[in-house]
């Protein structure tokens, strides 16, 4: 994160007020005065003002309806349409959490607390992901048998899922993973092909009302929620398990 984004979401001034202090040489980063608005600082570094020093204020979750053509990354300046620019600009530090490919819809969540993004994302946690899947074609019982049980991406099982199927092409699939284009790999293995794809659930968080485009800020009880249905520490965890 930029230091004068970093110093005004402390809740320190404003980010017109951060840019004037930081030239004014009144803001150091790990005990180094800092001129530039634009350096780097991430979440461990010390950051301070006026010799006090200052952390971010809250953490932010955005639930948002991507729309299709959209792309989930925030790093490829030359994208022509990326999630994080349908927030406003006080919000676009936030990052995505996991990844839907371009031509899918449907819900994502964005923020800057980075350990329920982990839990949200690692499959360890299983938090389900469900999609709105619509095919080209209906799906037989023996190929859905196959894919509950799981099927073989670039040498590597899925593992198992659960299918409904809601109408003649259409069905809901329930998954815990999140491989690159996983449901639609899984399907066009068996020779289908996805015509469209929307997440309408992860963990216990739902669509719901919001048009394509459109986000909302999550509720506290929401979050409270999602770290109490999300709290299995997997012996991978990259944290813990250094002991
Ligand atoms: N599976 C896919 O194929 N694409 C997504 O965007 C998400 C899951």
């Amino acid at each position: 994160m930029r230091l004068q984004v970093y110093l005004s979401h402390s809740g320190a001034c404003s980010r017109r007020n951060a840019l004037e202090y930081i030239q004014a040489g009144r803001v150091s980063v790990n005990g180094k005065k800092i001129l530039e608005p634009s350096f780097p600082v991430n979440l461990q570094d010390v950051v301070s003002f006026d010799g006090r020093r200052v952390s971010l204020k809250e953490n932010i979750y955005v639930l948002l309806n991507k729309p299709k053509g959209v792309v989930t990354t925030t790093k490829d300046r030359h994208a022509p349409s990326k999630i994080i620019d349908l927030l406003p600009l006080e919000l676009r530090h936030l990052h995505p959490v996991g990844r839907l490919d371009r031509q899918t819809s449907g819900l994502i969540v964005l923020t800057n607390d980075g350990e329920l993004a982990f839990r949200l994302s690692h499959p360890s946690f299983e938090a389900d992901k469900v999609y709105r899947v619509v095919l080209n074609k209906p799906l037989s019982a023996e190929d859905k048998d196959k894919l509950e049980k799981g099927v073989v991406l670039e040498g590597k099982m899925t593992s198992p899922c659960r299918i409904k199927i809601s109408s003649f092409v259409e069905l809901e699939t329930i998954i815990h993973e999140g491989r690159k284009r996983q449901v639609r790999r899984m399907f066009s293995s068996l020779g289908y092909h996805v015509v469209e794809l929307c997440r309408t659930r992860q963990g216990s968080l739902v669509l719901g009302d919001l048009k394509p485009g459109e986000w909302r800020l999550l509720k506290p009880e929401e979050v409270q929620r999602l770290y109490q249905e999300l709290k299995h520490v997997p012996k991978t965890h990259p944290i813990r398990s250094q002991g």
